[in-house]
């Protein structure tokens, strides 16, 4: 039978809780209905669990957390975010017609490098940055997904969403319960940037694990300067360095364990490589600590290579058709997460790793999707399990290893913005945006990535890029990188022994710059004033939570005489009333600076521009 007709049972309310119970007599399945509220912001929650009260087993072909319906006779816009390595949540827009979009991923380990699990929808594109309606949600999951958008006969469009169907399916025996992932949605009457600011304050007040507690520590990530050849030595060699620039968190990129001089080899292998760290990383750690800063790791804990001790252990432990030849992305497996014995692994060595080093934060890198979905020796029925248990274990160790080490700071990488969804936010402070922190290509990218995420969690492994950029070879000037590093969580790619006193001392004083004003930056509500997609230039105002103060980034790229001068830029969000004053000596009123706007004085190619505003009782 595959039929289900649901009534109504009872409910609960629970502080923001509502629970509406609805049982189907005739198949014995009761499905609960849950409705999250979040203190007073317009975003609801949704998300079932689906109980077997029956006597056989029933399967679940389709795990969707809700269906939020739009009003009809109307046409939708649909704005999404998509993309690829590199180039990720390019901001794309389509109107609704007949034909139903899916919104899908079947990679199965992640999802947003492609796609964020994410929809907005507007009248026939009346919503603008800072005005209009827009119905938008996400879906808390980090897998195979999907959302789907139907408006059949221009009636009423439906917006559906969960874990995705493909090859996937979860057998409830007598007794079982299911709890699909939630999907949150809600409403911005301030446009686009309104949308921001709620799933900001949503992130800010209640989602994100260490929330807007302590600023974020200055990075110096080992991977721009090393790669794969990272030793205790050139480590140790480049603190006093980094400590003089004012780096506040150390962090040793790919390449500690035994072997790991490419990506051929030493994936599964978590102890520290006894040639290139004769000490173990304690040593690093030490000294880290001993200068005052905070030492961090990076770590893969779901992949392996062939080439390793726990490969050579354990060949059953990766996701792999055992008819065929094992596929590999660069060179390696993925370990089958599904499977306890997996997780329960990984938390014990993860929690040892962080104990005895000690670590103060974790970098967790994820490079693959999976080719081939299989799990012959699945316990009975649970084969078609896989994609769904793969990413619940993936948040139990990661649900574990925050509650066992709280003061330790998560960072998200996933090759860079593979896992930028809300599944991942309650268990990670910072999430590597892109590979790619080229300035230039950067203009859409961050456009893109802070429609959802704040400025606090925006980061890379070095967002103050190299010149010229190992992905493409561009040439850029070190201002405009710099401020670059202003916008996020600052971490500096630029290997300070290759760079000029003249460098050195820029990047110091850009430094301080972030330390005196990122308690202003990170947490502030980001408005993209103007749009790289439409001019050959980006600006985005810094909003400080309380209205009191804003930043306003400039960049461009490929301008043209025609393109100047820009025009005046109208702010948002501030109050009227109050009397703003600029760092470099202009003061307007709020009201002023609203209607009328401000000029930004930003010519040359590649220019950047960072202009300081707070109002006079800040000052
Ligand atoms: C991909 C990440 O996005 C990079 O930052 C770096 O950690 C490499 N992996 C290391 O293999």
């Amino acid at each position: 039978m595959s039929s289900l007709r649901l009534k109504f049972v009872n409910h609960s309310i629970e502080n923001d809780h509502l629970t509406v119970v609805t049982r189907d007599e005739v198949c014995g399945v009761t499905v609960a209905l849950h409705y999250r509220g979040w203190a007073g912001l317009p975003l609801l929650s949704r998300w079932l669990t689906v109980k077997n009260d029956g006597n056989g087993t029933v399967t679940l072909e389709r795990m969707k957390s809700a269906a939020w319906h739009l009003p009809g006779g109307r046409n939708w816009r649909l704005t999404h975010l998509a993309g690829r390595w590199g180039c990720e949540y390019q901001r794309n827009r389509t109107l609704l017609g007949p034909a139903p979009v899916v919104l899908r991923n079947t990679r199965l380990t992640c999802a947003a490098a492609q796609q964020v699990p994410f929809f907005a929808l507007d009248e026939e594109g009346s919503a603008a940055e800072e005005d209009g309606d827009v119905f938008f949600g996400a879906l808390h999951w980090s897998g195979d997904f999907e959302i789907s958008l139907e408006q059949p006969s221009g009636g009423p469009v439906s917006v559906t969403g969960g874990i995705g169907s493909f090859d996937t399916e979860w057998p409830l025996k007598p007794g079982e319960s299911f709890e699909t992932p939630h999907f949150t949605a809600g409403l911005s009457r301030g446009g686009f940037g309104g949308m921001s600011a709620i799933l900001y304050d949503w992130q800010l007040d209640h989602l994100l694990p260490r929330g807007k507690s302590a600023p974020r520590p200055v990075i110096y990530n080992s991977w721009y300067p090393f790669e794969f050849n990272v030793t205790e030595e050139k480590c140790l060699d480049l603190l006093p360095l980094c400590a003089d620039l004012g780096v506040e968190l150390f962090v040793i990129d790919d390449g500690w364990m035994p072997g790991r001089v490419s990506d051929k080899k030493g994936l599964g292998d978590w102890t520290a490589d006894p040639e290139r760290f004769p000490r173990g990383l304690g040593a690093v750690a030490k000294a880290c600590h001993d200068r005052g800063m905070q030492f961090g790791l990076w770590v893969e804990p779901e992949m392996v290579n062939e080439d390793s001790a726990l490969y050579r252990a354990h060949p059953d432990w990766v996701i792999r058709d055992p008819a065929r030849p094992p596929t590999t992305q660069r060179n390696q497996l993925i370990l089958n997460l599904a499977r306890d014995d997996v997780r329960d692994w990984a938390i014990a060595w993860l929690d040892r790793l962080i104990d005895d080093t000690p670590l103060d934060y974790l970098k967790w890198d994820m490079n693959r999707y999976v080719t081939e979905a299989a799990w012959p020796d699945a316990p009975d029925g649970m084969k078609r399990t896989l994609s769904v248990r793969y990413i619940e274990n993936l948040y139990a160790i990661l649900r574990h290893l925050n509650e066992k080490h709280p003061g330790v700071l998560f960072e998200n990488c996933a090759s860079g913005g593979g896992r930028a969804d809300f599944g991942m936010a309650p268990f990670t402070d910072r999430i590597n945006r892109s590979d790619n922190a080229d300035p230039v290509d950067l203009m859409t990218i961050h456009e893109g990535f802070t429609m959802l995420f704040p400025p606090r969690v925006c980061g890379g492994a070095g967002n103050i890029a190299p010149s010229p950029h190992p992905i493409h070879g561009r040439e850029t000037p070190l201002k405009f990188r710099l401020i670059w590093g202003m916008t996020g969580s600052m971490s500096i790619g630029i290997d300070p022994k290759k760079a000029s006193e003249a460098e050195l001392s820029k990047i110091r004083e850009a430094v301080g710059e972030y330390k005196r004003l990122r308690a202003d930056l990170q947490d502030a509500y980001v408005i993209r004033v103007a749009s790289a997609a439409e001019h050959p230039y980006a600006l985005f105002q810094y909003l400080r939570r309380d209205r009191k103060a804003f930043t306003l980034f400039a960049f461009a790229h490929g301008m043209r005489q025609q393109d100047l001068p820009l025009p005046r830029l109208r702010m948002r969000g501030l109050i009227p009333e109050k009397v703003y004053r600029c760092e470099d000596g202009r003061t307007m009123t709020g009201e002023a600076l609203m209607d009328i706007g401000v000029t930004v004085g930003l010519e040359a190619d590649c220019g950047a521009k960072m202009d300081v505003w707070r109002a006079e009782e800040e000052q």
